[in-house]
């Protein structure tokens, strides 16, 4: 009888914990929602992402991430001029990559919160969720063992970017009154933590995807490319033509890069001085020189082009392929025509390829009012994007 009673009371302590947790003791909060968010279903893209099982994205997550993203109190630590958000270099109008008429912008560089030039040109933030491979011009941030919000932890804390500290950072965001209920909707309490602010802004980031480019619509069979872009498309997927394949993807892989780090025959009196290239990450000479393949999806609000952004029009980059290609031990096999320094293109060649990368522009990505500034009207945050949908 006692054995009886005391797994009935057992029982019975389970089924009001069950009842509690179902009905919530009187005054408490609402069971914790942040609203599942998925990312655009396109049959042809890949179905792996980078997204950590620590990190699921959510809608309350993406919309916390989007406030971050764009607020400039996040790096203003010293003075007004240090006022910094990601948004100040990642731009929306140019496919979140910095734009030539970017007033931070020097050589190709931008100037973070502390004044320092970063070491880099810059790179896009464009269908990031998909990269499997390593993020960064070096790929320092090699997946699975470093993650996209390692790469944001380090940005925030950089002296050539954000130049701040773990609590620093976290002061001036819970300092904020508004954002503490933010945090509660995307992580279940309100607690402002760095870890918590570099995970929103991940959501956010993987949240950036471009599928409707004319090349995307083309795959969708909704519409047909021009001759012209037809002949850049052959020329671009073919070893006889201008071999971009290899590296750039563009037949299976729609994402237009491998992510590899490789040497692609850039000029080495120029592109070896740099001592952060994908040797400084991996120890290998043979890395000298190297870095990761970029993507070329909107490729024309990317300028200027390379790691250290010494191109500035397409043109140049086609050239620089089609005869201006330079041997180094190192260089990737793939880079067939090097003995030719390059693919040797017509002038009416180069200019279907130019036709065909201009094909991967996504106006819909950079006037996606869900990617925007939530606060450019100085509204009720949210109101934007609520307005928006
Ligand atoms: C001062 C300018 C600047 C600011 C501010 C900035 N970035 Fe960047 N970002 C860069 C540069 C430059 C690179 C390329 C760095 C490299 O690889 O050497 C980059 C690279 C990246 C990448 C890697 C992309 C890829 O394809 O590998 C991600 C992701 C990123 N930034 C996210 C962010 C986020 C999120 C913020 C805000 C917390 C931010 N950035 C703020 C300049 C900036
Ligand atoms: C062997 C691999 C390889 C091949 C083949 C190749 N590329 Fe690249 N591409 C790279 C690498 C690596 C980079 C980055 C190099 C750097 O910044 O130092 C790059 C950079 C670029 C960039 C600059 C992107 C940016 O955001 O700055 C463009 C544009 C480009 N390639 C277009 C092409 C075209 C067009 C072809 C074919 C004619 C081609 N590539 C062939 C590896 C390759």
């Amino acid at each position: 009888m006692k054995r009886y009673s005391v797994i009935f009371g057992f029982l019975a302590s389970c089924m009001t914990a069950v009842w509690m947790a179902a009905c919530g003791p009187i005054g408490a909060e609402e069971p914790f929602d942040p609203g599942y968010f998925s990312l655009p279903e396109v049959a042809y893209f890949p179905t792996q992402t980078n997204e950590p099982a620590a990190n699921p994205l959510s809608t309350e997550g993406v919309r916390l991430g989007r406030f971050l993203f764009y607020d400039l109190r996040l790096g203003g630590h010293h003075d007004a001029d240090s006022l910094l958000s990601c948004a100040s270099c990642h731009v929306q109008a140019h496919g979140f990559e910095s734009g030539l008429d970017n007033d931070r912008l020097e050589n190709g560089k931008m100037r973070g919160a502390a004044g320092f030039s970063t070491v880099h040109a810059m790179l896009p933030l464009v269908n990031i969720a998909y990269n499997t491979r390593c993020l960064g011009w070096n790929g320092a941030f090699d997946y699975p063992s470093k993650h996209l919000e390692d790469l944001i932890r380090a940005t925030l804390l950089d002296t050539a970017e954000f130049a701040g500290t773990v609590s620093g950072i976290e002061e001036r965001i819970r300092g904020i009154d508004w954002y503490p209920p933010l945090f509660a909707a995307a992580f279940g309490t309100s607690q402002v933590t760095f870890d918590r602010i570099c995970q929103a802004l991940a959501q956010f980031v993987r949240s950036l995807v471009s599928h409707d480019s004319k090349f995307d619509r083309f795959m969708r069979g909704e519409t047909i490319l021009s001759d012209e872009e037809m002949k850049g498309y052959v020329l671009f997927v073919t070893e006889e033509g201008a071999d971009c394949f290899h590296c750039h993807g563009g037949i299976g892989n729609v994402l237009f890069s491998t992510y590899e780090p490789l040497v692609n025959g850039l000029d080495p009196q120029e592109a070896f001085t740099d001592p952060y290239d994908r040797a400084f990450v991996s120890g290998q000479a043979s890395d000298k020189g190297a870095y990761r393949v970029p993507t070329l999806r909107n490729i024309e609000y990317t300028a200027p082009y390379m790691h250290d952004g010494r191109f500035t029009t397409l043109e140049e980059v086609i050239d620089q392929y089609s005869e201006g290609l330079h041997y180094s031990p190192h260089i990737s096999p793939l880079m067939h025509h090097v003995g030719d320094k390059g693919v040797q293109l017509t002038p009416v060649e180069k200019q279907c390829l130019k036709a065909f990368l201009l094909t991967l522009s996504d106006e819909n990505f950079i006037r996606n009012p869900l990617y925007s500034n939530p606060f450019r009207h100085d509204t009720i945050p949210g109101f934007e994007e609520e307005s928006a949908q």
